[in-house]
């Protein structure tokens, strides 16, 4: 089957567990600002983090089924664990570009050639992927990479309570190991991650690369979008309309503080 032609205008759909995708949301948006977005967070079944992987690969598909009866042009998975689970399942479905954040996060942390101890911390689903230590290990032969489940970190981040003593206990108990072996690179490879650099950085020797899935993916979007020469030619600011499939006020304030600026009326999604 030949791939569709689709409207550069058309939006760019986003999919996630929650309301943590809405990080990739806001790099995007600062990258490419006349992009439209329409965003949807699977409120009702979050975590995925820590669900099996056929769950996810279903969640996923359902996810982006919403997606694309919308008529977007391209698909993000805006989730590590959903793209460590579904990616090539999503690319077989459906006849559009669907992009992940792993390759991108891994060419950013392999863009330094001197890189040789990489990271990763991740939800539980992500790490027992083997997704990214697969992909990082077929790129650079002879890397060393250690790989940790942080399953604590998503709750942490959700409470507010990232300038907690707790949550800077369980960090330094997740770190400590990768520190201990030399790390030079750390992956947060989760949506929710980016809200910890502060504290990471203190954290965390000044020799240690950050890098996170957010920027890395909303860079390796605009390349795609490039290349596939699928770039919105509007002028004005482009728009993002949010759908979750479990609305609470708890949900709109963390969209609020994920984005850094109101999130607009959020809609209730029904998936098929
Ligand atoms: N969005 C998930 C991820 O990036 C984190 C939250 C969850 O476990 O659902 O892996």
């Amino acid at each position: 089957m030949g791939r569709l032609r689709f409207v550069n205008s058309a939006p760019l759909g986003f999919f996630d567990s929650g309301v943590g995708g809405l990080t990739v949301v806001r790099a995007v948006q600062d990258l490419l600002p006349n992009e439209d977005i329409l965003y949807l967070g699977d409120t009702a079944r979050l975590p995925y983090g820590s669900k099996s992987p056929e769950a996810i690969r279903r969640f996923a598909q359902e996810d982006a089924r919403f997606l694309v009866d919308r008529g977007v042009k391209a698909i993000v998975v805006a989730c590590n664990t959903a793209t460590a689970h579904a990616l090539p399942l999503l690319r077989e479905s459906f006849d559009l570009p669907v992009i992940g954040v792993i390759e991108a996060g891994v060419e950013s942390a392999l863009r330094d050639p001197a890189v040789e101890r990489v990271g990763i911390i991740a939800t539980r689903g992500t790490i027992r992927s083997h997704a990214y230590q697969h992909a990082l290990a077929l790129k650079r032969t002879g890397l060393i990479i250690h790989a940790q489940e942080a399953p604590l970190l998503v709750p942490f981040v959700e409470e507010d309570w990232i300038d907690h003593p707790a949550a800077e206990l369980v960090l330094k108990t997740y770190l400590e190991p990768l520190v201990e072996k030399g790390i030079d690179t750390l992956m947060l490879s989760c949506t929710h991650y980016p809200l910890l650099i502060p504290v990471l950085r203190r954290l965390l020797p000044e020799s240690v690369r950050l890098v996170d899935s957010a920027t890395t993916c909303a860079e390796h979007l605009k390349r795609e979008l490039v290349r596939l020469d699928m770039l919105n030619s509007q002028k004005g600011e482009g728009g993002l309309e949010i759908h979750l499939t479990d609305l609470s006020e708890e949900f709109e304030n963390l969209a609020r503080r994920f984005l850094r600026k109101p999130s607009g009326r959020i809609q209730r999604a029904v998936l098929a």
